[in-house]
């Protein structure tokens, strides 16, 4: 099984979506550490419940940028980390990182990338008055919300949405969305090639999910 260090800032309940698919024997990927680089972090807790390993690397504790990225690169190595998920992790990483983890990392955005890149993505999906809207799981470069595409989940938007409702709906998405993607690359039934990904034809895709 590939070994995953989940990255998390906030809540984590993607990375509890994660933690639950890999308690399935035929799991590809096994769950072996989560850090979070804010201490207040819910999810450590969550984590800690479920009987995982986790670390605070708080990035008020370094210097710069470059000692706290340095400090979590230690810390995944030493864990024999093969694959990393982003899940709710609210810090930018540095090109080196990205470059030192290069095709082994993963994010999920609340969004159909390439549209809304960035932060408040269901409010600005309501204003641009899109009738689809959902998730996506990329391998991670090092621009923000930039990389080859794993996979997607799409949301219908109804004129009733506010942006907590359409955030609601996108979340469980999110949650079906993130297990079925890390499979995907952990088992090599995707492969990134380049600037995209290649997904094993017998692959089978749960709904809504493409
Ligand atoms: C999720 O909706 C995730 O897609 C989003 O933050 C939320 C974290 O929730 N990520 C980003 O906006 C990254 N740019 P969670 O902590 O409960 O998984």
């Amino acid at each position: 099984k590939r070994k995953v260090g989940i990255l998390i800032s906030g809540r984590g309940s993607n990375m509890s979506a994660l933690i639950e698919a890999a308690k399935q024997p035929d799991y590809p990927a096994e769950i072996a550490l989560v850090l979070s680089n804010r201490p207040e972090a819910a999810g450590l807790r969550h984590a800690t419940d479920a009987g995982i390993a986790t670390g605070v690397i708080s990035h008020r504790d370094f210097a710069d940028k470059r000692s706290f990225e340095e400090a979590m690169d230690e810390r995944l190595r030493e864990a024999g980390i093969d694959l990393i998920c982003l899940a709710g992790f609210m810090r930018l990483l540095s090109p080196w990182f990205v470059d030192a983890w290069r095709d082994r990392t993963l994010n999920i955005h609340p969004s159909l990338l390439p549209s809304f890149k960035g932060l408040d993505t269901h409010a600005r999906a309501l204003a641009a008055g899109v009738r689809v809207h959902g998730c996506t799981v990329h391998i991670v470069r090092a621009e923000m919300d930039d990389g080859p595409i794993v996979a997607q989940a799409a949301v219908p938007v109804s004129s009733q949405d506010t942006a907590e409702s359409l955030a609601a709906r996108v979340l469980g998405a999110e949650h079906r969305l993130y297990p079925h993607a890390l499979a995907l690359i952990a088992s090599g039934r995707a492969i990134v090639e380049g600037e995209r990904v290649r997904v094993d034809a017998e692959a089978v895709l749960p709904q809504m999910i493409i």
